[in-house]
């Protein structure tokens, strides 16, 4: 249910109640305001999910109303027969919709339906763009056989639980899971439990009524609500604090919630994916995660090997990610070097897909000859000496500055054929160098 709350303001008590009972009726709650200042004075605060006004009313009038509504809740416009052009002016400063009185309790319902819809498309439109298209690249056995059970996973509704070092595409993955699935019209929400304070988890999940702790402004949506319908992604959910993990198991258990400062109880329909790049048996032995949790989530389990395990996977993926990369940045198709193959088939990668993902686009940034050889390539092991972690949280920006440090060193400082081997001009050189307060020649 989207719409759940809504406020009506209109000067004759006849309509209030007509449309009160009718929304009472469809289970909603109605907060009732006599004219247009009352709604205004309302509106500042509590929110509403729908607003349903009269135009005229003594004191503020209707489309003084919208204006204190807009943004926060969707506006509809109550006018009398024969002022048909306030309503007009009133879709145009952006009412959702508007009715012309006297209507019937149809038409109401009509609105109401609409009004459900509209919230539902603007969720999915919102949140399908955060579920990565998963273009999935498995040539190795092991992930031939793992994509092989993914659609008769994604049909089922049973939780899957996704493990794997960092990098190896347990997102990918998920995404692909739900696009697979029957759900895929609805949304794919993600919570990364690792990201978010502890103190805001449980709010990020399930929502919160307006006022409900200090800061809560408004009210809030939580992911679990957002996903109805959909799939839920808890990525990192080992990170979890264990005080959380009961109130989520229950809420998983019986797919419904409440949310932080409301005592209205919430049911959705949901699918649950989890990731964690945790040891399991561990997690659950040291305490940090609840067992019951885990069996409720670990339903179906896949386990992603990783890159040095599945080195038939390495040259497929260098070749996808260099078109793609080479595509985003507007340069023609570069080539890959059979000495360059050969250097990153050698490779252990710690960091697994994600590492390789990045080498590859620090090579087509950083402009090299159209074919990719051995030497361009700046694997970690060569270009900085604590791999994984630092590759994750690294930008272009630093890759870039990392590299012609690393380059200019190589090369004992000079510059010219620095500029030259990385395909830049001096005078770019000596103002990045400048950039990095690394200029005493200047
Ligand atoms: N099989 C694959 N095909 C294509 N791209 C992939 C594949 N596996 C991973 N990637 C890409 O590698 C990067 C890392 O993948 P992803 O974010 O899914 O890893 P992860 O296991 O969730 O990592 P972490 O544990 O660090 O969160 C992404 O850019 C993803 O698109
Ligand atoms: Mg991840």
């Amino acid at each position: 249910m989207m719409i759940e709350k809504i406020l009506i303001a209109d000067d004759e008590p006849l309509m209030l109640r007509f449309m009160n009972d009718l929304l009472k009726r469809h289970g909603k709650e109605v907060v009732l305001a006599q004219d247009g200042k009352e709604a205004i004075h309302i509106l500042e605060k509590e929110s509403f999910d729908l607003v349903i006004t009269d135009m005229k009313m003594p004191h503020k009038d209707g489309l003084d109303v919208l204006k204190a509504a807009q943004g926060n809740a969707l506006v509809v416009l109550a006018t009398a027969h024969g002022t048909i052009e306030s309503a007009v002016e009133a879709m145009k400063l952006g009412a959702f919709h508007y009715l012309i009185k006297p209507f019937s309790p149809e038409a109401l319902e009509g609105i109401l339906e609409k009004a459900e819809e509209h919230l539902r498309l603007v969720k999915e439109n919102t949140f399908y763009r955060d579920g990565a298209k998963s273009n999935l690249i498995a040539e190795s056995p092991s992930m031939k056989r793992i994509l092989q059970d993914l659609d008769k996973i994604a049909k089922a509704h049973a939780s899957v639980f996704i493990t794997g070092e960092s990098g190896t595409g347990k997102e990918v993955i998920a995404a692909a899971i739900h696009e697979k699935s029957s759900r895929s019209t609805y949304p794919f929400i993600k919570v990364n439990c690792a990201a978010i304070p502890e103190t805001l988890l449980e709010s990020e999940f399930f929502g919160h009524e307006k006022g409900s702790f200090t800061g809560a402004h408004t009210r809030k949506t939580g992911r679990f609500e957002l996903a109805d319908r959909g799939t839920l992604l808890l990525d990192e959910v080992t990170e979890i604090p264990l005080s959380l993990q009961p109130k989520l198991l229950r809420a998983i258990q019986e797919q419904e919630f409440e949310r932080v400062g409301g005592t209205r109880p919430i049911k959705v329909n949901l699918r649950f994916l989890a990731t964690s790049n945790r040891n399991m048996q561990e997690a659950i032995e040291s305490k940090i995660f609840r067992e019951d949790l885990y069996y409720r989530l670990n339903v179906v389990p896949i386990q992603i090997p990783p890159l040095r395990e599945r080195r038939e996977d390495i040259a497929p993926l260098a070749k996808y990610f260099l078109e793609k990369f080479c595509r985003e940045n507007h340069k023609p198709l570069k080539h890959l070097g059979e000495d360059a193959l050969k250097k990153l088939l050698d490779y252990s990668w710690p960091g697994n897909v994600r590492e390789l993902a990045n080498i590859i686009e620090r090579t087509v940034v950083l402009d090299f000859d159209p074919e990719i050889h051995a030497n361009h390539l700046y694997l970690d092991s060569t270009i900085s000496p604590s791999a994984k972690e630092s590759l994750k949280a690294m930008t272009l920006h630093e890759m870039e500055k990392r590299l012609i440090l690393k380059t200019l060193e190589e090369n004992h400082q000079n510059r010219t054929r620095t500029a030259d081997i990385l395909g830049i001009s001096v005078r770019t050189l000596r103002n990045k160098l400048h950039e990095y307060g690394d200029s005493p020649d200047d």
